[in-house]
């Protein structure tokens, strides 16, 4: 089904990855890209041996050629220092999102439901507006929702029809923004001295990082205000936090 110019995510167990891994690579003949890790940060305990904490997918592409588009995915960076790209950094290849807790929002009877900003990372590093994304496995429907707000089509697939049943009544619910968040998305570059880029880095930051997190926003704009309240009152910029705060959309 993948496209020659398509790119593969597999969400494997331990037990079968390597099976996975070379079956990808010698019978198939496709090209390892990425060995991701999915830190999940709570689960359950074990009282005899390391209690499992992460997740593995394995990033495969079809051909040599392949679309990835970083700058739809990279994180902001820590400093500002001209040096560095202003635009982010790459977020590497171990990735934290809590699990979907019982008392998310967004949470729906599934057993293994996944967080959204997961599937966002994916989807807008691999594909483009217009493309069509496959999941056979589809569950409560993330990778739809995903594809449904990022512009994608996307074909999901369950054997549980009461699976298919609930991805529908998920399409339909108004969006406020995917339910997590990598929390490196809403850091503020310290060292943001020069009022212009500041100001060019903080509008920025809302439309490169924070585009399908509206409700990040306003944790966003505190954290701004931690860090350069005081300088944004002696520069007169105070504007821009206005700006901002009335971008915030009510939800759809
Ligand atoms: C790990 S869950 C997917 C969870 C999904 N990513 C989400 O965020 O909700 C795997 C799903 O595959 C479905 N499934 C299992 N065997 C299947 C098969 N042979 N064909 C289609 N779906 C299958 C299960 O019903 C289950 O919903």
């Amino acid at each position: 089904m993948l496209k020659p110019e398509g790119t593969i995510y597999i969400f494997m167990g331990m037990r079968y990855i390597s099976y996975v891994y070379n079956y990808l690579d010698s019978q198939l003949k496709y090209h390892f890209n990425s060995w991701i890790v999915w830190y999940y940060t709570q689960g359950i305990g074990k009282t005899i041996g390391f209690s499992p904490r992460h997740d593995d997918i394995l990033m495969f592409t079809k051909s040599k050629k392949f679309t990835f588009n970083l700058d739809a995915v990279r994180i902001p960076q820590k400093y500002y220092r001209s040096v560095n790209n202003m635009r982010g950094a790459n977020p590497g290849n171990v990735w934290e999102f809590s699990h979907m807790h019982y008392c998310s929002r967004n949470r729906l009877s599934h057993p293994t439901q996944k967080p959204e900003g997961l599937y966002e990372r994916i989807i807008l590093a691999s594909t483009n507006p217009g493309d069509t994304v496959l999941d056979p496995f589809v569950g409560s429907g993330t990778a739809l929702r995903v594809c449904q707000q990022t512009g994608r089509n996307c074909i999901g697939i369950d054997i549980n029809p009461e699976y298919v049943k609930m991805c529908e009544e998920r399409l339909a619910k108004p969006f406020t923004g995917f339910d997590s968040i990598d929390d490196r998305m809403t850091r503020v570059p310290n060292d943001l001295n020069d009022p212009e880029l500041r100001a060019e880095y903080i509008r920025n930051h809302v439309k490169w990082f924070l585009s399908n997190h509206e409700d990040a926003i306003p944790e966003f704009i505190k954290e701004v205000k931690a860090k350069y309240g005081e300088k944004l009152k002696k520069d007169g910029q105070m504007d821009l936090l206005d700006e901002l705060i009335k971008g915030v959309k009510k939800p759809r």
